[in-house]
């Protein structure tokens, strides 16, 4: 079993039952969240790059509940170096945690933190097998071609993907990963959180009718099961 709760914009939390992890956890700042950062109980924090709407509250969470932080090399240094507890992994890599396994996908973005947007490396996406289930959550990104390799190596039963524009893919680029993804179930998300991102989950859920994916659209705070 793996259960999935969006908590705005890029932020999500699974659990298998046992296991609690968060991904992206933009809480404070973030107009869309409607759960408080002291509210998050979970075991590890995965980040997918440095940017303030991604590492977010990632450490006080980590701090406040002795969780791991699971991030790309330069950005664990960096969280490690803020008194978080860090698990350092790299694009390709893939690794058997706990709860499960988590591997690094290319992400086509940019990645620094902090007031002086210190870099953090590259930024990735994660495919997080757990509770049987495997979840794709490609962090900020632009369309590109290997998400069809990921699509044929990996049986995805649930992807995140953002449709907002103009930071990562839109609407139409994230209906063509799903065509190369060929996920059971897709959510929207990285929309309407500012202006400059206003666009609309319904034309997603549209454009994907007639495919073997389901469009499942989410408000914060609501759950999907894998
Ligand atoms: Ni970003
Ligand atoms: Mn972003």
């Amino acid at each position: 079993m793996l259960k999935a709760t969006f908590l705005g914009h890029s932020c999500v939390m699974a659990t298998d039952g046992n296991n609690n992890i968060i991904i992206d956890p933009f809480l404070t700042g973030n107009p869309q969240a409607n759960m408080k950062p002291e509210d998050v109980k979970v075991n590890w924090v995965l980040v997918t790059h440095g940017h303030g709407d991604h590492l977010g509250d990632a450490v006080p969470i980590a701090k406040a509940n002795d969780a791991t932080i699971i991030a790309p090399n330069e950005l664990a240094v960096y969280v490690a170096k803020e008194g978080a507890k860090a698990h350092n992994m790299h694009i390709g890599g893939a690794y058997n945690f706990p709860f499960g396994r988590v591997k690094l996908t290319i992400a086509h973005h940019g990645s620094a933190a902090g007031d002086g947007l210190e870099y953090t490396g590259n930024p990735c996406g994660f495919l997080i097998t757990m509770g049987g289930k495997t979840m794709y959550h490609p962090g900020d990104t632009g369309l590109f071609y290997d998400m069809k390799l990921i699509g044929e190596m990996n049986d995805i039963d649930l992807a995140f993907l953002p449709i907002g524009d103009n930071f990562t893919m839109g609407v139409d680029d994230a209906v063509k990963a799903v065509e190369f993804l060929k996920p059971k179930k897709a959510v929207p998300i990285h929309y309407k959180t500012w202006e400059v991102i206003d666009t609309e989950p319904a034309e997603f859920a549209e454009k994907l009718k007639g495919s073997k994916t389901e469009a499942v659209i989410l408000k914060p705070g609501e759950s999907v099961e894998a």
